[in-house]
């Protein structure tokens, strides 16, 4: 193999690290906020990845000591770093996906709609340099709130004239991680452990646990379908009443534990690169890729609602029905969606006025 130098003075294995394991083209992956809480663990999950030849990785502070530090992973993915808004357009051409975990966390005591007078210009000046860069690319949009910073992102596209609105997906993984993991895990302190709390028992794992979660990012707006469980358990009211909030309110345990000192990063991280490698390998042609996400979306009379979408060569193929929901998710929805309007709107308008 050809040993080159790389821009940090380290050498790589050129030959090798263009081309993803197994001789395959690999991707390339851009990680904007990749010197944050969030972009650290999920740079260097990415720089794993198989399916991953390129990573690209943007920041306004810190990059260099990130990138030079992941670079020596002797795993196939060339790591380039990318230092302040100068150099952002050049992170950006020709990337197939581009994710972005920039802007502020919550800190006790806040909403996610906090944090949107800042998030809302960093996701803006962002997704403008997509436009211009790698107008195919698909994009996960992680900064919160997610409900407004998907349609910000959106409006920006349309008015650079390159929105697909397949390519453009909120990620709500980790309410789904979340759900999958507190529906075994949850001994309910204020209740005696029904049989389908007994799975940790039985030995299931996590994931092989689903939960479809849909509608959106805060709140009441992350609705678990806890009736579409699989494998299939009946809960009863109560545990019902218990899961769901803790599942909505997943965020703000976090944050409340970090006490100041941010919200979920690991976690999310975990979740980013499993929604992301769902969306590598639907690009490379993978079949029957479903998740949830939040997208542009005709599943409701709502423009934007995260529900399971069937991913494939160009980022949303298919949505998939809700499916019956019980009495209690009906009217869990229609409260979800009530909100969920009020935040599309003030992200749309965010770029119109
Ligand atoms: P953090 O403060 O640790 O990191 C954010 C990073 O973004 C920092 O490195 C910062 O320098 C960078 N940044 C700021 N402005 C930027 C710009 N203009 N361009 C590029 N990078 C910029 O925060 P974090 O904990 O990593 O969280 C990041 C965001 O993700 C927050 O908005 C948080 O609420 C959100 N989040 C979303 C989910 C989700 O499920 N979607 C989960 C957790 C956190
Ligand atoms: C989460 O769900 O953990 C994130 O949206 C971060 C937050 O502010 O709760």
């Amino acid at each position: 193999p050809n040993l080159k130098m790389n821009e940090h003075g380290g050498s790589s294995l050129t030959s090798f690290n263009c081309r993803a394991k197994g001789g395959a083209p690999g991707f390339k992956v851009a990680i904007l906020g990749a010197a944050g809480g969030i972009g650290q663990p999920l740079s260097m999950l990415m720089k794993i990845n198989p399916l991953v030849s390129v990573l690209h990785l943007y920041d306004v502070v810190n990059t260099p000591g990130v990138t030079s530090d992941i670079s020596h992973m002797d795993t196939g993915a060339v790591v380039r770093g990318f230092l302040g808004q100068n150099q952002l357009e050049d992170a950006l051409t020709g990337m197939d996906l581009v994710i972005i975990p920039a802007g502020v966390p919550r800190k006790p005591g806040m909403t996610r709609d906090d944090l949107f007078n800042i998030n809302a210009g960093i996701v803006k000046t962002l997704c403008e340099a997509i436009a211009k860069r790698c107008p195919k690319a698909i994009v996960n949009v992680i900064s919160n709130p997610v409900n407004s910073t998907v349609p910000i992102a959106a409006e920006v596209f349309k008015r650079a004239g390159t929105y697909d609105p397949k390519r453009l997906l909120g990620v709500t993984m980790l309410d789904v991680v979340r759900a999958n993991t507190f529906v075994l895990s949850c001994t309910l302190p204020i209740l005696p452990a029904g049989p389908k709390m007994q799975a940790e028992v039985l030995g299931l794992d996590p994931r092989d646990v689903d939960v479809p979660v849909v509608g959106g990012h805060a709140g009441i707006t992350i609705l678990p379908l806890l009736s579409q469980v699989k494998p299939h358990s009946s809960f009863t009211t109560k545990e019902i009443e218990y899961l769901t909030d803790r599942i909505q309110n997943g965020g703000t345990e976090v944050v409340e534990a970090k006490a100041g000192a941010g919200s979920a990063t690991l976690s999310m991280a975990y979740a980013a690169v499993k929604f992301a490698d769902a969306c590598l390998r639907a690009l490379k042609g993978e079949a029957n890729v479903i998740q949830c996400a939040y997208v542009d979306s005709q599943v409701t009379e709502l423009p934007f609602f995260a529900s399971k979408v069937r991913l494939g060569r160009d980022g949303v193929e298919e949505f998939l029905p809700l499916g019956p929901l019980s009495d209690y998710e009906r009217a869990s929805l229609e409260k979800a969606k009530k909100e969920l309007a009020t935040s599309v709107e003030k992200g749309v308008s965010f770029i119109r006025k």
